[in-house]
């Protein structure tokens, strides 16, 4: 099974095709032999084809065993783990490894190493850590990818370049003197005088007007805030310095294989909020993805899916690779919880059925030493008689009766949630009003009630056009740029339901103050203003007059043209309007005052899906997952039971997996997935 893919990489004339790296969904991980004698490289393989493995990342920290001292390569442990994979079918998405510089070159280098806001240098030891503006590294680390490639890039066992691993995880901001030039020169780019600065960001607050570019300093520690503008183009230029370091690894394999895909795996829910993927995924031919699970939540299956349909906005509707998750526990949250029996399988499958054309795991085997010894693995510590290897392994022959899928795109969403790299940064660039708002929040939980009541939705990014759907929500999207206002205005003029919810549309692209009443970029549309916020504290709720609670934050709002549909019935506020709709054109723009809390947003939902006319994809029971899938003869539908009893949806089809036929419903077992084909209709 092979399928086709564009990329958009800006250094090709034209979009280029691939062959799939895989043969079906990619499956595997994360591949780590060196951590082992050879003799159980053999064992590997033959587990390998046991769980149906077809794909793994391969040597993604392993430069310090390449090239052993500087231009001294050993090559021959590579070569023959590459010789294994090609003879036993499985592809090998070759890393960079870059993630990891030798013992050698940080010692003799030290000044490669990223330095923090109060300046000091992250040690050796560790990995990533270096400094994307470092001239240095950035030469060692092409000059070795060139070696690379020259000796594995014709290689049968090679798919796809995998380049470094999570750029940004342990070096998203750099600090340092080298870093302070580059900054310095990205802000010349931008704003081609220092006037034009100035006036962007507000210099003369604290009278800190500057004469020239060589006065601007990195936002390194002071005993206040710094300029929130100024925070906001540190976060885009971190971004940018981290994507030209990939740029340069990147025109280096192209030039070397032309035909050979590459990637690098984002991290598109991880902690670090510095890289501005949706622009990151336009330099991509693969738009791949790492996701955890936080095993503390017990909605962490809806932020899983949140993450599936950010990454596939992301890639633009194509399918995309999960490239990294786990088996069971990671070991970097404050309390590592394994996964459930069949948990790994539901993550596995709501991953592919939003888009995923494969699923990696790391890792392969577990580690005995270094820093991740408590790591899930697909083999774990206690051999392959065990949970976890056992259901790999059913799940392997699963994915291999799903194969005809690859390919497919998920149908077509009427809803999109708007999320933006930018918003997300300003919320966090200087103080506000209040600490509890988390850019995450209001998305993620307005994805989770479409998701529960089976609604099909899109996250996008609002620069990409969002005139295409019915309904797009609108959430904390604190910073708006001219360009959303108008197009969300048109979009409701030409019939479009709009829901906005509080703190969105405050600033502009500086990360300045819309004034004339909150939220200045929606105002209008909305036809209300906003004269003060009334943020809570954490153990606050207030209670609306239709009886939904809410918490976190309220404000002091005045109707302007829009109807109330529900009032503070206690609290500071009571009285004040909490929730309008303002008609316009052929369309609506609801306001959402408050954080309503998850039952709230049910109604709120079930309301606002009801005046855009949008339906459910199927019809579930509480506790079923839906996403359909479709290509251009067939259509999936894929019912995951997240409950621990069994759940009913109304569906017919075929269950890929097991060959029983559907007929008007079809029952999923506790904890269970079904995925059927669909008649044509
Ligand atoms: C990822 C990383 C992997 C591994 C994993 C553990 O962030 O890319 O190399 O460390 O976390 O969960």
């Amino acid at each position: 099974m092979t399928s086709a893919f564009t990329s958009n990489a800006a250094d090709l004339e034209t979009p280029r095709t691939f062959k799939w790296i895989a043969d079906g969904f990619a499956f595997g991980g994360d591949y780590n032999p060196e951590q082992w004698p050879e003799h159980v490289w053999a064992e590997d393989m033959a587990l390998m084809r046991r769980a149906g493995v077809n794909s793994v990342n391969l040597g993604v920290f392993s430069w310090g065993l390449l090239e052993v001292a500087d231009g001294e390569y050993d090559w021959g442990w590579l070569d023959r783990v590459m010789a294994l994979c090609a003879e036993n079918g499985i592809g090998v998405n070759l890393a960079t490894p870059t993630a990891a510089p030798p013992m050698w070159l940080v010692t003799e280098h030290p000044e490669i190493m990223s330095v923090d806001d109060r300046g000091v240098r992250t040690a050796p030891g560790a990995r990533l850590g270096w400094s994307p503006s470092s001239a240095l590294f950035r030469a060692h680390a092409v000059r070795f990818v060139r070696a690379l490639a020259e000796r594995y890039g014709s290689h049968p066992a090679l798919r796809m370049w995998h380049v470094s691993n999570e750029l940004g995880n342990e070096n998203d901001r750099c600090y340092g003197d080298e870093t302070g030039e580059a900054w310095r020169a990205w802000l010349e780019a931008k704003f081609g005088d220092i006037g034009t600065l100035n006036a962007a960001w507000g210099t003369t607050f604290w009278g800190h007007r500057y004469s020239s570019f060589e006065q601007v300093q990195l936002p390194r520690f002071a005993r206040s805030v710094h300029n929130p503008g100024l925070l906001l183009d540190f976060e885009r230029f971190s971004s940018d310095a981290l994507l030209a370091h990939y740029v340069a690894e990147r025109s280096v394999l192209r030039e070397v294989t032309p035909d050979i895909p590459i990637t690098t795996n984002f991290m598109v829910l991880g902690s670090t909020r510095v890289p501005d993927y949706a622009r990151w995924a336009e330099e991509v031919d693969l738009v791949s993805n790492d996701h955890y699970t936080d095993s503390a939540s017990p909605d962490r299956h809806a932020e899983l899916a949140f993450s599936a349909d950010r990454t596939r906005g992301m890639a633009q509707g194509r399918p995309w690779l999960l490239i990294e998750h786990s088996t069971s526990a990671v070991d970097w949250q404050p309390i590592n919880r394994a996964k459930l029996a069949g948990e790994l399988t539901r993550n596995t499958l709501a991953h592919i059925a939003r888009g995923a054309d494969g699923a990696l795991f790391f890792q392969w085997r577990a580690s005995t030493a270094g820093a991740e010894q408590f790591h899930s693995a697909v083999v774990p510590h206690a051999g392959v008689d065990s949970k976890i290897f056992r259901e790999v392994e059913r799940l392997g022959a699963t994915i291999k009766r799903l194969a005809p899928i690859v390919g497919s795109r998920v149908a077509p969403a009427r809803v999109a949630i708007l999320w933006d790299q930018d918003a997300s940064s300003a919320l966090s660039s200087g103080k506000r009003p209040s600490a509890a708002l988390d850019y995450l929040d209001a998305p993620l939980a307005f994805h989770r009630a479409l998701t529960q009541r089976g609604i099909a939705v899109d996250v996008v990014r609002p620069a990409d056009g969002f005139a295409d759907y019915d309904l797009v929500i609108v959430p904390t999207l604190f910073l708006a740029t001219t360009h959303t206002t108008a197009a969300l205005a048109e979009f409701v003029e030409a019939g479009g339901h709009a829901v906005v919810t509080y703190f969105s549309g405050i600033v502009d692209e500086t990360n300045r103050v819309i004034t004339g009443g909150y939220p200045g970029a929606f105002r209008d549309l909305l036809g209300i203003s906003v004269e003060e916020f009334h943020p809570m504290q954490a153990v606050e709720t207030v209670t609306l007059s239709n009886g939904w609670s809410a918490s976190v934050w309220i404000e002091q709002l005045n109707l302007r043209g829009a109807s109330a549909l529900a009032t503070y019935a206690t609290g500071d506020l009571a009285g004040v309007t909490a929730l309008t709709r303002n008609l316009v054109g052929a369309g609506s723009a609801t306001y959402v005052a408050t954080r309503v809390d998850h039952s709230g947003l049910l109604e709120l939902v079930d309301d606002v899906c009801v005046l855009a006319g949008i339906h459910p994809i199927a019809t579930i029971e509480e506790g079923l997952e839906v996403v359909r899938r479709r290509s251009d003869s067939a259509s999936y539908l894929f019912l995951i039971n997240h409950a621990d009893a069994p759940r009913t949806a109304i569906a017919s089809g075929t269950d890929l997996d097991s060959g029983v036929k559907h007929e008007g419903s079809v029952t999923v077992a506790a904890g269970s997935v079904v995925v059927l084909e669909e008649a044509a209709s």
